[in-house]
């Protein structure tokens, strides 16, 4: 494969830092972005020093509403087109909608929808000048159902998997594609950052970081739409299709719940 660029969005922790030794072992370079620099640095020393990756970190904090465009900015001062963008930054975090921070859920709100459009945007008219290039969004099977407890995280990922297969529909015989990555529950920081960890969603065996990125990798490199890796998770976001709304609302809010006793 020639040497390309991959953005990887929340390439500090978790889903993106496996997505960012994937791409480096193909022999690619990166931008990576996340709000903690000392560890993109960490990642970039330790992708040179294994593959001899170029990395150019970029600090951001993708909530705020300039810093999709000042990515983009960055980018193209550096001379570099990018070839993949992963948008992979996200969090949510569980607790009843009306006693939630309201900063907090608009943040959701920016981080895993807003910044998630404005770089898909910012990105994609070099990708189709160019004939080729892959968008991965990195949505959830959460986004097949409503999720009580977690409601505002829930339709922000139902918003990324509707948005991406419009793309994707829209980008047919461009050379470029677009592909929904849809996990399950993956150990990553994730759980602990939604406060999560206790929950009955998490308190089962869940997901490996490493395997549900190689999945979302090879399926954005085939052109696949929507990707769910997991037998588990494909037969449940197929139950849903065929569930009642009311049953599906209740296991959702079951699984979001912490046990007590
Ligand atoms: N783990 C799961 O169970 C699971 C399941 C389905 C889908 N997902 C999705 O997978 C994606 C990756 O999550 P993960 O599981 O790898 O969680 P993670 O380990 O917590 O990583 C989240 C990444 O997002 C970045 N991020 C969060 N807020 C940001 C902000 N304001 N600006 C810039 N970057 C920000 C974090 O970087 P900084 O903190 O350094 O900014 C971090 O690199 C998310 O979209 C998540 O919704 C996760």
């Amino acid at each position: 494969m020639a040497k390309q660029t991959a953005l990887i969005t929340g390439a500090s922790a978790g889903l993106g830092r496996e997505y960012a030794r994937l791409f480096a072992k193909d022999g690619h370079d990166l931008v990576l972005v996340a709000r903690r620099r000392e560890r993109l640095d960490e990642l970039a020393r330790e992708l040179a020093a294994a593959q001899g990756t170029t990395c150019m970190v970029i600090a951001a904090d993708l909530a705020a509403p300039s810093a999709g465009q000042q990515v983009a900015d960055q980018v193209q001062s550096a001379g570099r087109s990018i070839d993949f963008l992963v948008n992979n930054a996200g969090f949510g975090r569980r607790g009843p909608f009306a006693q939630s921070d309201v900063r907090l859920q608009l943040e959701m709100i920016d981080v895993n929808m807003r910044a998630l459009v404005e770089l898909t945007r910012l990105f994609l008219p070099g990708m189709l000048e160019r004939k080729q290039g892959r968008v991965l969004n990195i949505a959830s099977i959460a986004g097949f159902v409503p999720g009580p407890f977690m409601a505002t995280y829930y339709a922000s990922k139902a918003f990324v998997v509707s948005f991406t297969e419009a793309l994707a529909s829209e980008l047919h015989g461009t050379g470029v594609t677009a592909t929904a990555s849809c996990p399950g529950p993956t150990a990553t920081e994730f759980a602990d950052v939604a406060g999560s960890g206790k929950s009955n969603l998490f308190r089962r065996p869940v997901a490996d970081a490493a395997s549900v990125a190689r999945h979302g990798y090879r399926a954005m490199l085939a052109g696949t739409v929507v990707a769910i890796p997991g037998l588990k998770n494909k037969l449940s976001v197929q139950s849903v299709r065929i569930a009642p709304r009311a049953v599906v609302r209740a296991i959702a809010a079951k699984l979001n719940s912490v046990e007590t006793t």
